[in-house]
């Protein structure tokens, strides 16, 4: 892909994704690489390169640096929190612990004539977590803002572009923090020219040059990830395309029916596999949630060798992996929050030549663009998520037949109770079952049966979310059709937590 392309390398930080999409959001193609070396860095020509936060402290002898040379290339280098540091270290200056360590919104001033503040008011408020700080800038680097506990909180060399923060400006906390980015994309000279569409015709380019006339496994869920991906592979490949839809039976209700209608009518290789039975055999008796992740992600494979095997030939598999899920898999040296299973959760071995993940860098707002610049209808594209693994992660505990219908016929009426209110803002929602029994009193009988939680967040990146607060009349009439309907329920709770601390699935 010959355009232009900032480099993000990435030291492990919780949220440096968000800085891929920030500059994505100026226009500018991003990519976020990992302890690459000088040649590999070279090799993908980037016209700038961000250094990004993590968990290590420079000084640490087994700490990750980027590669001394790429402050010889002569591109604009930005370097955030741990990359502040790296650069600071590496060009001379000097990194210490703090005392006192800075963390949250933090009042912060910033002076002189910095290009990278440029239109940014004199005081505003910044996002800041460290407790390592620059105490010397490197020699021919001037300070450019200051908050009460730490003196150096941006650095910089204007003669070589080099700029550093030591707090966040990716995150929303950081005010100014777009118009930061902005500044950056102009230091390097960018012509501001990438769009979605130019993602789409790339991709299905690169695409062809790799695949060529070889044969394409798509593993289709219905989602929107995974339709998009394979409609790219589709306009790539064309009729060397199988897409291949395992009912795993973790499915909502009528769901498999649903997936079958649409894609049934396009213009593709389409094979369905009824697998349910298979999947919770193998899930017997387990209750740990990254365990069933495992579980249903190998399965999720070996169903695909066999249909491979079937049809012959076929070198790749394509999964419609996201940004989110790679990050929240662990990248580099960040932690690992979950499999997601088209990631972490796969076998050690999967016979396939290659798993191809056009998707990779996207986030799921971008991939929805990304889908209606491919023309999908707008009903797979605006498509709340589900996950891989589907009602198996949204039982606590033991997965079975029984539980699974619970959860399924309580999902369909929030759905369907959510959708008759009205109500269209949501980002996700969904019934899970809580694997926990009270006591509850129906006609004049005594019952223990379990308790269902209902979900509702609204999020843009998946990776923060906030609780929806949805009118108390329509869960009321929710709770009271589950209970009265659905066999095994005698409780309706509704979560009201938030992503950090929760997560928005359960398991
Ligand atoms: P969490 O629960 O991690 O969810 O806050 C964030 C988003 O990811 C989806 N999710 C998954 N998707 N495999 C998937 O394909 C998984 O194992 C998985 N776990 C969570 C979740 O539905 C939400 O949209």
């Amino acid at each position: 892909m010959a355009r232009e392309m900032i480099l993000v390398l990435d030291f492990g930080g919780q949220y440096n994704q968000l800085i891929a999409r920030r500059v994505r959001e100026n226009n500018v193609y991003c990519e976020v690489h990992t302890a690459l070396s000088i040649e590999k860095i070279r090799a993908l020509n980037p016209v700038g390169i961000i250094l990004t936060g993590g968990p290590q402290s420079v000084y640490e002898k087994d700490s990750l640096l980027p590669p001394i040379e790429i402050f010889d290339m002569n591109i604009p280098v930005m370097g955030i929190c741990y990359g502040a540091q790296a650069m600071a270290k590496i060009l001379g200056g000097e990194v210490k612990p703090t005392r006192v360590s800075e963390y949250g919104k933090t009042e912060i001033e910033t002076s002189g004539e910095s290009k990278l503040f440029k239109g940014v008011e004199k005081k505003s408020v910044a996002w800041m977590s460290h407790t390592d700080r620059i105490f010397t800038a490197p020699d021919n680097f001037t300070v450019t803002a200051e908050t009460k506990d730490c003196p150096i909180a941006a650095m910089e060399n204007p003669a070589k572009n080099f700029y550093a923060v030591q707090f966040h400006p990716e995150v929303v906390h950081t005010v100014e923090g777009m118009k930061i980015f902005s500044n950056f994309v102009d230091i390097c000279g960018c012509a501001r020219d990438w769009k979605m569409s130019s993602f789409v015709v790339d991709t299905i380019n690169n695409l062809k040059n790799k695949i060529g006339g070889g044969k394409v496994l798509c593993a289709l869920s219905g989602g929107v990830d995974s339709s998009v991906a394979a409609c790219l592979l589709s306009k790539a490949v064309g009729k060397n395309l199988t897409c291949v839809f395992v009912d795993h039976g973790l499915l909502r209700k009528n769901e498999a029916a649903e997936v079958e209608e649409v894609f049934g009518k396009f213009d593709l290789n389409f094979i369905k596999v009824d697998a349910g039975e298979r999947f919770l055999s193998k899930l017997k008796g387990v209750v740990e949630p990254e365990r069933k992740r495992k579980i249903i992600g190998e399965e999720f494979i070996r169903v695909f060798e066999e249909v491979s095997k079937k049809i012959g030939a076929v070198d790749y598999l394509v999964q419609g992996t996201i940004y989110p899920d790679v990050i929240e898999s662990g990248l580099g040296k960040s932690a690992v929050i979950k499999s997601h299973h088209n990631v972490g959760g796969l076998p050690d071995f999967v016979d396939f030549k290659e798993i191809v993940e056009p998707l990779r860098l996207l986030f799921k707002d971008e991939v929805r663009q990304a889908g209606r610049e491919l023309g999908l209808p707008e009903n797979i594209v605006s498509r709340q998520p589900f996950p891989g693994p589907g009602l198996g992660i949204r039982i606590i505990g033991e997965v079975t037949a029984e539980k699974v219908k619970i959860v399924q016929d309580a999902d369909a009426i929030y759905r369907e109770e959510i959708a008759k209110a009205g109500i269209k803002n949501l980002s996700q929602y969904f019934a899970a079952l809580t694997n926990m029994r009270s006591v509850g009193v129906m006609g004049d009988g005594r019952t223990y049966d379990f308790a269902i939680a209902l979900r509702a967040v609204l999020t843009s990146d998946f990776m923060t979310a906030e609780a929806a607060q949805i009118p108390f009349e329509v869960l009321n009439v929710v709770a009271n059709r589950i209970v009265n309907e659905v066999k095994g329920v005698n409780r309706v709770l509704y979560d009201c937590t938030s992503k950090p601390p929760a997560t928005i699935e359960f398991e």
